[in-house]
């Protein structure tokens, strides 16, 4: 019963409780949203295609995305928002030795399964709540990616805080690799640019495409030659219309009150 009131409350599967968020919920997730990982050692990146292949056993087209993106910038560090399990560190980190690597997320749990999982993570792991004010303790890098963190945030102006300050740590480069249907993820990103609430002086919005067939959109300090992305249709062509999420991207994005508009 109670069970059954959970499922059927309108934000159920956002916002929720993190620290319940355990190795089975998340192996259950990552079988479902991100499936499969591919192990570390069995993934190359070919800098001439700008591809991650997997040697053994299929590589996940957002973790290829993620990987390929990395390879293809070559930022000297890369920082992970809300890294849950540490994987997509791990994988990076084993794939790309010369690059800096640190992750950050609001789960204590997370990282603690993180660290069990990936030793090697110790030391580059921190707590982090990117819905909190702007904290000059947060790792800075030249990349800043996060996987299915954003989509989840949806209380109040949570998720406007959250992408102002994911851009304020990043040097250079932000990935989002997220559900663009529980946010106008493009809409409410140049928003926040036109009125002064992003610290880049200037900003390009690019739809980059993984090799498997995800797509993420990547903001630059500087024009990249990639599509540019206008509008949120861009980001998601082809796929099957959620009437619900799409309603509340737009409650999200009615949410915020922007700029300072003389009086
Ligand atoms: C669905 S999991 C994704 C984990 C990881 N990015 C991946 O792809 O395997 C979402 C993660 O975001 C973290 N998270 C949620 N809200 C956050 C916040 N406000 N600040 C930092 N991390 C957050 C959660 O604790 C959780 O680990």
């Amino acid at each position: 019963m109670k069970h059954l009131f959970y499922r059927r409350r309108k934000f159920f599967d956002d916002d929720f409780d993190w620290d319940t968020y355990g190795q089975g919920t998340s192996e259950r997730r990552l079988k479902r949203a991100v499936r499969p990982m591919a192990a570390l050692g069995q993934l190359s990146f070919d800098p001439e295609s700008g591809t991650v292949q997997s040697g053994a056993g299929e590589v996940h087209p957002n973790q290829q995305l993620i990987l390929e993106a990395i390879g293809k910038l070559q930022p000297a560090t890369v920082h992970e928002v809300g890294c849950g399990g540490g994987t997509h560190l791990a994988t990076a980190k084993s794939l790309f030795p010369a690059i800096g690597f640190t992750g950050g997320d609001r789960g204590a749990g997370q990282l603690e399964l993180a660290i069990e999982q990936h030793p090697e993570l110790k030391g580059h792991l921190g707590l982090q709540d990117v819905t909190m004010p702007f904290c000059h303790q947060w790792p800075r890098a030249e990349l800043v990616f996060t996987q299915a963190v954003l989509m989840h945030i949806h209380t109040a102006v949570s998720h406007f805080v959250a992408l102002s300050n994911i851009v304020r740590q990043a040097q250079k480069f932000v990935l989002l690799v997220e559900n663009y249907q529980c946010h106008n993820f493009v809409r409410d990103i140049e928003t926040l640019y036109e009125t002064g609430h992003l610290a880049w002086e200037h900003l390009s919005i690019h739809r980059i495409d993984g090799s498997g067939g995800a797509r993420g959109i990547l903001l630059s300090k500087t024009p990249l030659d990639l599509p540019v992305l206008r509008t949120d249709l861009q980001i998601r062509d082809g796929d099957e219309p959620s009437i619900r999420r799409l309603m509340r991207a737009d409650e999200g994005s009615l949410r915020g009150l922007f700029g300072f508009d003389p009086a």
